[in-house]
């Protein structure tokens, strides 16, 4: 039986944070006193990260640093390919990626507690390779042995995914969006690491939390939920009535909608600015712009009052399709983003923890005395 009372915590301020600042009436979002689509636009996805990390832009040694810590995390070790060879192949990829980085832990007696530095940029390094080993074990393809371990982030998660280097258009824009992916205060997913850490596990098992919270479709799995919607719709002239159709029927509009954006998505404009540019003439970007408009048109008539705009999943779907990934590595792409975030959080939880304990509200009968 549905109950009214306390549902989603909307509203509850669970953690202080320096992180990021998200306000969603006025469509604003700031990583560390910087505007996140600055960062996007101008920087790169190691500058952003260590900005998460370290709370200000790296300069050029510590970026140097950096950059290697990445490249050498980066390797397919013998141990890594082990594990990924041992996960049958019918297991969804968002939950190999999971046990993997669940069992990468080290094991030291030290990786527990505190969570370190080093353990951050270990995670966010070797996602893209779990990613990309497992995206080929799935599609039978070769493991590209010669990916440059040095290369940019961005370029690398390219690189190994499809086995070439990847052109400057396309590095551009994916390091754009992992910039924008990257961190958004306490959302599920970052909620669920920084719970897990407060128990003083270990960070793989913080990470390996919000990974499952993230691979659910309310939250991580929208993106691939945008290209069936568009799919579905097809041409322009089919966007007003298939939407119709669904609303009628009690669907969601998959990237529309937003518990804290009640304007639209400061990600999404900056998403949209930057694909733009490469999309050009590309027919997924034409349709998304034109489905983007007759969507909030219906939003409004079906669901007065709402305020339901376009939220960053959309413009990431449009993106995703303009750099070739396949539907399947959408919510791992978005993961291997916002991993910066959720280490970044699980090292801020352990500066001043204690453990999260709610309450919940008992709504059952009480025996009688
Ligand atoms: C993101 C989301 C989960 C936020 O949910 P929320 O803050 O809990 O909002 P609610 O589920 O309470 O929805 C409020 C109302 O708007 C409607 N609504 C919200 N998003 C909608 C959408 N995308 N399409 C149609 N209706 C929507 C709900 O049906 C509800 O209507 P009701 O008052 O008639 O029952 C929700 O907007 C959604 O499901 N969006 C689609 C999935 C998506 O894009 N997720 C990615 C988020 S970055």
């Amino acid at each position: 039986m549905k109950q009214a009372g306390v549902t989603g915590l909307e509203g509850v301020i669970a953690a202080d944070t320096f992180l990021s600042y998200v306000n969603g009436s006025e469509g604003k979002l700031v990583y560390r006193g910087h505007w996140a689509k600055e960062l996007a636009l101008h920087h790169s996805f190691e500058e952003a990260a260590w900005l998460l990390w370290k709370g200000r832009l790296p300069d050029a040694s510590e970026l140097k640093a950096c950059r290697e810590q990445l490249a050498e995390g980066r390797r397919l070790t013998p141990a890594l390919k082990t594990l990924l060879d041992a996960i049958p192949s019918q297991v969804p990829l968002m939950s190999a990626v999971m046990s993997a980085v669940a069992a990468s832990n080290p094991g030291e007696e030290s990786s527990a507690w505190p969570p370190r530095f080093h353990e951050a940029i270990r995670i966010t390094a070797m996602l893209p390779t779990i990613i990309a080993y497992r995206y080929h074990q799935i599609s039978g393809t070769h493991w590209p042995v010669q990916a440059d371990e040095q290369q940019e982030h961005a370029a690398y998660y390219l690189h190994a995914l499809f086995g070439h280097p990847a052109s400057e258009a396309h590095t551009r824009v994916l390091n754009a969006y992992m910039i924008l992916a990257m961190e958004h205060g306490l959302n599920a997913s970052t909620f669920a690491a920084r719970v897990v850490s407060s128990t003083e596990s270990d960070m793989y098992s913080a990470v390996g939390a919000a990974m499952g919270a993230m691979k659910g479709p309310l939250h991580g799995g929208a993106p691939s939920g945008v290209i069936t919607l568009l799919e579905k719709i097809g041409s322009k002239e089919q966007a007003e009535p298939v939407m119709r159709e669904m609303l009628e029927n009690g669907e969601r509009l998959m990237g529309f909608g937003h518990r804290i954006y009640k304007t639209r998505d400061p990600r999404a404009e900056a998403l949209r600015e930057v694909t733009q540019a490469l999309a050009g003439e590309d027919k997924w970007f034409d349709l998304a712009i034109h489905t983007e408009q007759a969507a909030i048109r219906l939003l409004a008539e079906y669901k007065p009052g709402r305020q339901l705009f376009t939220n960053v999943e959309f413009y990431a779907a449009a993106l995703m399709r303009s750099v070739h990934m396949p539907i399947m590595l959408f919510t791992p792409t978005f993961t291997a983003a916002r991993v910066v975030g959720w280490t970044a959080h699980i090292l801020e939880q352990s500066e001043n923890n204690r453990i999260f304990r709610p309450q919940s509200n008992y709504l059952g009968s009480l025996p009688s005395e």
